[in-house]
């Protein structure tokens, strides 16, 4: 947001009615980039070593252990890495492609080039909005049955829930039906989170060198843990490998699914239509890219902004107002959406301070020149949704939570600088998913539900792959009065 877009009169009123709430922000440091190498390597959390000066700076660059690090901190930079010169600056760094290859094989994720480019061209039809009232109803009868669960806790007398893992479970549930609909069974969906979360222990322990492409940490990376994560790989592929072959010899549910409309571009006379192969091992990974790209991220939605509605009471009852008056005791629906402009700002304005993915890296093909520096080939480029969306320069109260920024009548941030979904070409497929997702489960649980985080829990922030609550997040249900 601009310094000229600051004088929106509701926005004005809204930042004068607050105190001086603060939600999480990490220790920031003063130091050197020694020190920056000293953090990095003592894998300490990746946000709190920036220092204040990152908070204010359109880009800066440092070296660690002679590779070249260059951190694009304003919208015209982010905006010529996404997009301006997009071919120059596809590719993932490879330490991040080496830590997810062996899980997402050559998937969407982590191509790059005319494999990157045909693969989007094949499963962007599976993201179209026409879909998305058809999965919308998975999102709301998943929700619901959780909102049962948590009843029948409440009359066992037995209160706290980790609402990380509550919201982990959740869309870990959407996801597998969104993907495979009732082509898959309890037992193998149960199989195929289990080899995410394993995957996801033992690639953790690596991810922190990896986001960073340090060469020494990778190599002093656990060798053993690199083997178990292959195996919870493989894992995972025997389960979605038999499903997609039950699925081609015609015993299909019916239900569009999004394997079903991978597996239809897959279909002969399709792809010669639309010049783009899929094959059954390329339909494999693809539906793995979904499911890893599409669950975790939206638990981490979902669990910040039930910590930010317990922290910001005045935010909770005007959301609550919103969902009184449009739903009354009736479950939402994908047409509802609309009317509930504040649920979604609480959604938008959560993933503005928690971005889900806070780190996006890059590796420059070629030398090409940023803000008057000069970016050799191989540099590596930064991106960081975590600094962009608490930059001192662009946003008025970068550390509160006010989602009325977010209302009709305020304008937009720049699509460059606010960015949990990425931007530009490489633009999150699941986006419209994601938002959808996350206002519909929302709405279905904090009509009924207000939880509270548990007494002396103190909330903190962790970073691997992604950014969540660190140990968790202990929270007391409560039904709403
Ligand atoms: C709140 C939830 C989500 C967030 C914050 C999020 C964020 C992101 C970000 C930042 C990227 C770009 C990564 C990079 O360029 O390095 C990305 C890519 C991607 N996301 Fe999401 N995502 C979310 C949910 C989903 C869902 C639900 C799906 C699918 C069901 C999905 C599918 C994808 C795919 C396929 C890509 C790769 C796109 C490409 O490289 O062309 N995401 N997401």
């Amino acid at each position: 947001m601009s310094p000229s877009q600051k004088n929106d009169s509701e926005l004005s009123k809204n930042l004068l009615n607050l105190d001086s709430l603060d939600p999480v922000k990490v220790g920031r440091d003063t130091s050197t980039s020694n020190d920056l190498l000293r953090l990095l390597a003592s894998r300490q959390n990746i946000l709190a070593c920036w220092p204040n000066l990152a908070y204010r700076e359109p880009s800066f660059d440092f070296k660690l252990l002679r590779q070249h690090y260059f951190v694009c901190n304003s919208p015209d930079s982010v905006r010529r890495v996404f997009l301006e010169e997009h071919d120059n600056y596809d590719r993932k760094s490879p330490q991040m492609r080496n830590a997810l290859e062996p899980l997402l094989g050559d998937g969407l994720f982590v191509s790059d080039g005319e494999l990157w480019r045909q693969r989007r061209e094949s499963c962007a039809p599976a993201f179209e909005n026409d879909l998305l009232p058809d999965f919308s109803t998975y999102m709301v009868e998943s929700a619901q049955e959780l909102v049962t669960h948590w009843k029948s806790l409440l009359l066992s007398d037995s209160q706290q829930v980790d609402m990380l893992n509550e919201m982990a479970r959740l869309t870990a549930r959407i996801i597998a039906r969104t993907i495979f609909g009732d082509d898959i069974s309890d037992d193998e969906a149960s199989q195929v989170v289990d080899g995410f979360s394993e995957y996801q222990k033992n690639i953790d322990q690596i991810s922190f060198a990896d986001a960073f492409g340090l060469p020494l940490l990778r190599w002093l990376s656990n060798p053993i843990r690199r083997l178990r994560a292959k195996r919870s790989a493989d894992k995972v592929h025997t389960v979605i490998d038999r499903i997609i072959d039950r699925y081609s010899q015609s015993k299909k549910s019916g239900r569009i699914t999004l394997l079903s409309l991978l597996l239809e571009n897959n279909d002969q006379k399709k792809r010669a239509e639309r010049k783009c192969p899929l094959n059954l091992s390329s339909t494999r990974n693809e539906a793995i890219v979904m499911f890893m790209a599409g669950h975790e991220t939206t638990a981490n939605v979902l669990a910040w902004a039930w910590y930010l509605l317990d922290k910001y009471p005045d935010v909770a009852t005007k959301l609550h107002e919103e969902l009184d008056r449009v739903l009354g005791d009736n479950l939402p629906t994908y047409e509802n959406i609309a009317s509930l402009p504040y649920t979604q700002a609480v959604v938008e304005e959560t993933l503005r301070l928690y971005p889900p993915v806070p780190v996006l890296s890059r590796h420059a093909r070629s030398n090409d020149q940023i803000h008057n520096q000069e970016i050799k080939s191989n540099t590596i480029i930064l991106i960081i949704p975590w600094l962009l969306h608490r930059h001192e320069l662009y946003w008025e109260k970068p550390d509160s939570f006010i989602p009325e920024r977010f209302l009709n009548g305020t304008q937009r941030p720049d699509n460059f600088l606010y960015i949990p979904f990425s931007a530009g070409r490489r633009i999150c497929l699941g986006k419209r998913f994601a938002i959808t997702e996350s206002i519909l489960c929302l709405a279905t649980l904090a009509q009924r539900f207000r939880p509270n985080v548990a007494l002396n829990h103190k909330v903190d922030i962790e970073c691997r792959l992604t950014l969540r609550p660190k140990g968790g997040l202990p929270m007391n249900l409560k039904l709403r009065e």
